[in-house]
């Protein structure tokens, strides 16, 4: 089976590269947007040089492909979706037997949060052009909301706009382990919620922190403003501003309070707890 990963030099791509790789019944394409050093990469995985923004590239790429995992852009919205709907043009028409794409837990056009509308309408985008999907919609990841508690951890405060908002935060191995598993099954024509074992509060996720790194780390729910007023004056790009801003918005809605066992059913394992990252990360 002929099984190209986009986004293969990034943090989830390239996981999802090297479990695929380690099985011999896989020929992996590494689909990025630049050569890699051949060192960078497993023995026997190909490499396609494709940008999102380059159709001719994309279908070159997918020529004799057997199943996509389609990793999301990421930047300002529009242009996400164009570049999805590129590679859903390119799966399309090179036959495609199947995509496992990325998705997020909150994937909803009603949500205050950019990416969960271009996410949403990514997932229509490709049911839309015909070729058999399956769609991991995973939570946050503990790995990209732990930059906030880096910065807590300096301060002693975790001060966001998120009220009593839950985070079912989710080890982004997991989501690799995940994709890769919808991979190399039978396209499910659903989504699958890959979350975190549990859901917590951001005081709870700031205790958790605290306790792991034996240091005081408390949560300050902070109104959406000052946190656009505040993240304003570190001279953070608008788009990244608005994202984040969103993105708390859609958690003051609980719309990231799931906790289901999709992960278990596709890979067999218990997903990691927030603990344990931040213990094996420091
Ligand atoms: N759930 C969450 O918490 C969360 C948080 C942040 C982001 N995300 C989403 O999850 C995705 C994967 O996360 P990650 O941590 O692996 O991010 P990452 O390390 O930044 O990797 C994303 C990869 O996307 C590929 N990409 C970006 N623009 C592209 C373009 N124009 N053409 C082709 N490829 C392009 C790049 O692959 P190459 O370097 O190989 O070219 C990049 O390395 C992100 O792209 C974003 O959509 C989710």
């Amino acid at each position: 089976m002929r099984i190209a990963v986009t986004g293969a030099a990034g943090g989830l791509g390239g996981r999802v590269v090297r479990l695929l790789a380690d099985r011999a019944d896989v020929d992996v394409v590494a689909m990025t947007r630049r050569k890699p050093p051949a060192e960078a990469l497993p023995p026997r995985v190909e490499v396609a040089v494709a940008d999102y923004a380059d159709p001719a590239a994309l279908r070159t790429a997918l020529k004799g492909v057997d199943t996509l995992v389609f990793v999301s852009s990421d930047g300002p919205g529009a242009r996400v979706l164009l570049h999805h709907r590129n590679v859903a043009a390119a799966a399309a028409a090179e036959r495609v037997g199947h995509v496992a794409a990325l998705s997020s837990v909150d994937a909803d056009a009603a949500s205050p949060f950019c990416y969960a509308v271009t996410n949403r309408l990514t997932e229509d985008l490709f049911l839309a052009s015909g070729v058999p999907c399956s769609f991991a919609r995973a939570s946050l990841y503990t790995e990209f909301f732990r930059a906030w508690l880096i910065k807590a951890r300096a301060t002693g405060l975790l001060r966001l706009p998120a009220a009593d908002g839950r985070i079912s935060l989710v080890a982004r191995d997991d989501v690799a382990r995940a994709l890769a598993a919808l991979a190399v099954g039978e396209p499910t024509g659903r989504h699958h919620d890959i979350t975190g074992p549990e859901s917590a509060d951001l005081a709870g996720i700031a205790s958790i922190a605290a306790e792991v790194w034996k240091t005081p780390v408390a949560y300050v729910d902070i109104p959406a403003d000052t946190y656009c007023a505040e993240t304003a004056a570190t001279g953070m790009d608008p788009w990244w501003l608005y994202a984040f801003a969103s993105l708390f918005a859609s958690v003051r809605e609980q719309r990231w309070d799931r906790v289901r066992d999709d992960y278990a059913r596709l890979t067999g394992r218990s997903p990691l707890a927030l603990r344990d990252v931040l213990a094996a990360q420091g």
